[in-house]
């Protein structure tokens, strides 16, 4: 895979190596069959062979509907939940089949920020702690000076007054509950950043403040985020480069401009073409792509593209025999171009926004 480079107008971004790399990611969750004796039925393949690159300084937005298995990448990456296949390399080491000892000091590089921050933080532990633990844990700080004053340091760093440590979670609102999550994955100073939906919780009005934020903390700290959303919106302003999934796997990955512009998978376009548009006439005038019938189950996906089930293009467009390739042919995630990659035997790049 090529290492596309780009010249945002916030300066270019830092690319080389990946800091983090994903080859073909299984995770497999087993399906107990009913009966006394609980065998192994079959298996929800929430993960399915996911590719991905993440680069020094970069913020790679993944998206796809709820379930295709954005956080299950997301905890698997981290180790939390082992991968059942595939690779993960962090700064060239493999993380995939690490015991959790091996992985200890690997936590401090790469930590997680999760969605919902009413659930995320203890209750029942003083701001102080919950930060500090982290800290302790890995036994970061000499004595109970250092500690207080690194603490102090991080409540600020996330805009939060540190003089109201001693409060606890339900003091806070949900805003500020989050950059309390933020300021304890920041505690060990890691590398990289997998934020699981990290503003979805909160209401618009803080969204942006949170946003903000983060993209401060990146530049100063110099991080890399693999940033998991549904909003659309929020990923655009956010991202330098952009992943799509769908069902368990990667189907296209582009620069950020690239993806919303020129979007090629019929998934990626039938997404985009439900974004609002801030201009009436160009909104009555533009055609939805509906995306028809359910998300097949991920415990039996479609033979062939995973994606054909719902496909307008599969539907309407195609001749019988292109219909074949996508019933027998798995397309694999392909640079297709400047570094945009999709997977799809018919990839077509149409504007749709
Ligand atoms: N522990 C588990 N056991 C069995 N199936 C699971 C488990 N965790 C997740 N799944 C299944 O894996 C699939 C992917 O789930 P995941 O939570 O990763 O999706 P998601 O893209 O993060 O969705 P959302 O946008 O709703 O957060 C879903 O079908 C889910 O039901
Ligand atoms: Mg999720």
């Amino acid at each position: 895979m090529s290492a596309p480079t780009t010249d945002r107008a916030d300066g270019p971004v830092r690319r080389g190596e990946p800091i983090l790399s994903v080859r073909g990611l299984e995770k497999h969750f087993p399906i107990k069959g009913g009966g006394l004796i609980k065998r192994t039925v079959g298996a929800v393949r929430a993960v399915d062979g996911v590719d991905l690159d993440l680069y020094p300084g970069e913020v790679l937005g993944l998206v796809g509907e709820s379930g295709c298995g954005k956080s299950t990448t997301g905890r698997a990456i981290l180790n939390l939940q082992p991968a059942t296949g595939g690779s993960v390399k962090f700064e060239g080491r493999e993380l995939v089949g690490l015991s959790r000892k091996q992985m200890r000091p690997l936590r401090r590089d790469i930590a997680l920020v999760f969605q919902d921050p009413y659930a995320s933080l203890n209750p029942r532990l003083p701001v102080f702690d919950i930060v500090a633990e982290p800290l302790v844990i890995h036994g970061l700080t000499k004595d109970d000076a250092e500690l207080r004053n690194r603490v102090r340091e991080l409540v600020e760093t996330v805009g939060l007054n540190p003089e109201h440590t001693n409060r606890y979670p339900a003091e806070f609102s949900g805003g500020q509950r989050q950059r309390i999550g933020i300021a304890r994955a920041l505690a060990l100073q890691p590398k990289v950043l997998v934020l699981d939906e990290p503003v979805s919780a909160l209401d618009v009005s803080i969204q942006a403040g949170v946003i903000n934020l983060l993209e401060d903390l990146k530049n100063d700290l110099g991080l890399s985020y693999l940033f998991i959303a549904h909003d659309l919106s929020v990923v655009r302003h956010i991202s330098d480069r952009v992943a799509v999934m769908y069902l368990g796997r990667i189907i296209e990955v582009a620069e950020r401009d690239e993806l919303f512009e020129r979007p090629a998978h019929p998934y990626t376009q039938a997404l985009l073409s439900a974004i609002p548009l801030p201009d009436p006439r160009r909104e009555r005038a533009r055609q939805r792509i509906i995306i028809s019938g359910d998300v097949p189950s991920p415990a039996n996906p479609p033979s062939g593209c995973r994606f054909r089930t719902r496909c307008q293009k599969f539907a309407h467009v195609l001749t019988d025999a292109q219909r074949q390739k996508c019933i027998d042919e798995d397309p694999q995630l392909a640079d297709r171009g400047a570094g945009h990659l999709n997977a799809c035997h018919y990839a077509e790049a149409t504007r749709v926004i």
